[in-house]
């Protein structure tokens, strides 16, 4: 049994139940050219096998190397960008203590780098690993990547000077393809621990490969149960295409009936601060597969409580292209009531006593009412807790729904021949060799 539950009777009132149905057949079809690898993209399929082909020797090469790390680190720096960074972030920070880099004792704090140029943010890094034992791991599928190379180099400078060449050697873990790309030569030339990224899993279909696994299992997760959560939603999922019985076939269903309604912006709402970072993995997983050949649906992120004071007006009351799909957690990991108070000055002892689980689940459901109500559908997922098996539930449940979204729409949700644009201006005005041609034109455009 799995512990994620799909509703999407508060979007029925936008599109009936018999066009949802409608793309049955298509969602069958999608599914076989999965399983069967006929589809667009079927290189990079490797993903949708993780779950229980990620072999004992693999996760105990990760867990033996977290352990050394965590002994001898009090911060680790994963140096990535998009797909080489967000599974990770998205899986620690919903599973950790919400002020970790407060609290002592609790294994390395885990920090980012790479995933911005910005020359404060990488000082201000530094400033703090001048004080610190660190160890770092560099992810870069192809190995070429600009934003991260730029914040390796820095990194490793700083901690060659720091440790000496020999014990930064040490503290540096590359996962990167097995054979192509800078990274792996430099791996090779200065005898870095290694892991591979598979040949057929694209970035942002990788947090379950070493690119996740790895600075999970230093954060101190069990990436056993990560996966065991990602066999248990393979094996629902294979069980059943129909989309009564089949959460993946249900939602891409019904947003892609949506979509074709003119709810053309998807909007992922949580109320557990723990998930932001999870709603930007989805974004990005999301975004990158669909959103091409002009077409797609545009996946936007709030926080509630917190975005109802922010964004809450647009989304009641703004243009009416919107649908939410909102991640509801059932049980949160601690106690807490709202206390009395005698002059009741705030005159809230009308909830005094009341957990703030269930003010924020009557909040969310006053919310739901009130943007249905407002002419905006809502898609509910519901799961009992945020635990390493649920996760891996539901990054499944995400990265199934996204291929077969795809599939319905017509693209090819496994590459990005768009991301290419920004790299080939950004390599001509920095005067890359080899895009000579590409400066002129540039310099010529902007006179
Ligand atoms: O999903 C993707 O393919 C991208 O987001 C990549 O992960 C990202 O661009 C980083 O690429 P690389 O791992 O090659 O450095």
């Amino acid at each position: 049994m799995i512990d994620l539950k799909f509703s999407y009777d508060n979007a029925l009132d936008f599109v009936p139940e018999e066009k949802i149905n409608a793309f049955q057949q298509r969602i069958d079809d999608s599914f076989s050219a999965l399983y069967g690898k006929t589809g667009r993209g079927n290189d990079f399929l490797g993903w949708m096998d993780l779950p229980d082909n990620t072999g004992e020797k693999i996760i105990e090469k990760i867990e033996s190397l977290a352990k050394t790390i965590r002994s001898k680190s009090e911060v680790f720096v994963v140096v990535g960008i998009g797909g080489s960074y967000l599974g990770a972030r998205a899986v620690i920070e919903a599973l950790s203590h919400h002020f970790l880099h407060l609290k002592k004792n609790d294994g390395p704090a885990v920090l980012y780098a790479g995933q911005n140029i910005s020359e404060d943010y990488l000082s201000d890094l530094l400033e703090i690993l001048d004080n610190k034992d660190y160890s770092l791991t560099v992810i870069s599928k192809s190995g070429t990547t600009t934003e991260p190379a730029i914040a390796f180099r820095i990194l490793k400078n700083h901690l060659e000077k720091k440790y000496g060449k020999q014990e930064a050697r040490l503290r540096i873990t590359a996962v990167t393809d097995k054979e192509k790309g800078a990274l792996k030569q430099l791996a090779d030339e200065e005898g870095f621990e290694t892991f591979v990224v598979p040949d057929d899993v694209g970035g942002r279909y990788s947090v379950l490969t070493p690119v996740g696994l790895l600075p999970i299992a230093v954060a101190g997760f069990s990436i056993r149960e990560l996966l065991a959560g990602g066999a248990k939603m393979k094996k629902h999922l294979a069980e059943s295409t129909a989309i009564g019985n089949n959460p993946v076939a249900a939602y891409a269903a019904v947003r892609n009936a949506l979509y074709t309604s003119g709810k053309t912006t998807e909007i992922m709402v949580n109320y557990e601060p723990r998930l932001f970072y999870f709603t930007e993995w989805w974004k990005q997983l999301y975004g990158e597969s669909e959103g091409k050949e002009q077409k797609g649906i545009f996946p936007a992120g709030v926080g509630f409580t917190t975005d109802l004071h922010s964004m809450g007006q647009y989304i009641q009351d703004g243009l009416r292209n919107l649908f939410e799909t909102v991640i509801s957690v059932e049980k949160p990991q601690h106690t807490l009531s709202v206390p009395h108070a005698a002059n009741n000055l705030d005159k809230l002892n009308y909830i005094a006593g009341m957990r703030l689980h269930e003010v924020n689940r009557q909040a969310e459901t006053g919310t739901t009412l009130a943007h249905v109500d407002g002419g905006v559908p809502n898609l509910r997922i519901q799961i009992p807790a945020v635990t390493p098996n649920v996760l891996g539930q539901l990054i499944y449940f995400f990265e199934m729904a996204c291929a077969v979204s795809g599939y319905l729409l017509g693209v090819n949700p496994f590459d990005q021949p768009g991301v290419e644009a920004y790299k080939k201006n950004m390599f001509a005005l920095l005067g890359k060799p080899g895009f000579e041609k590409e400066t002129e034109a540039i310099r010529k455009r902007l006179g």
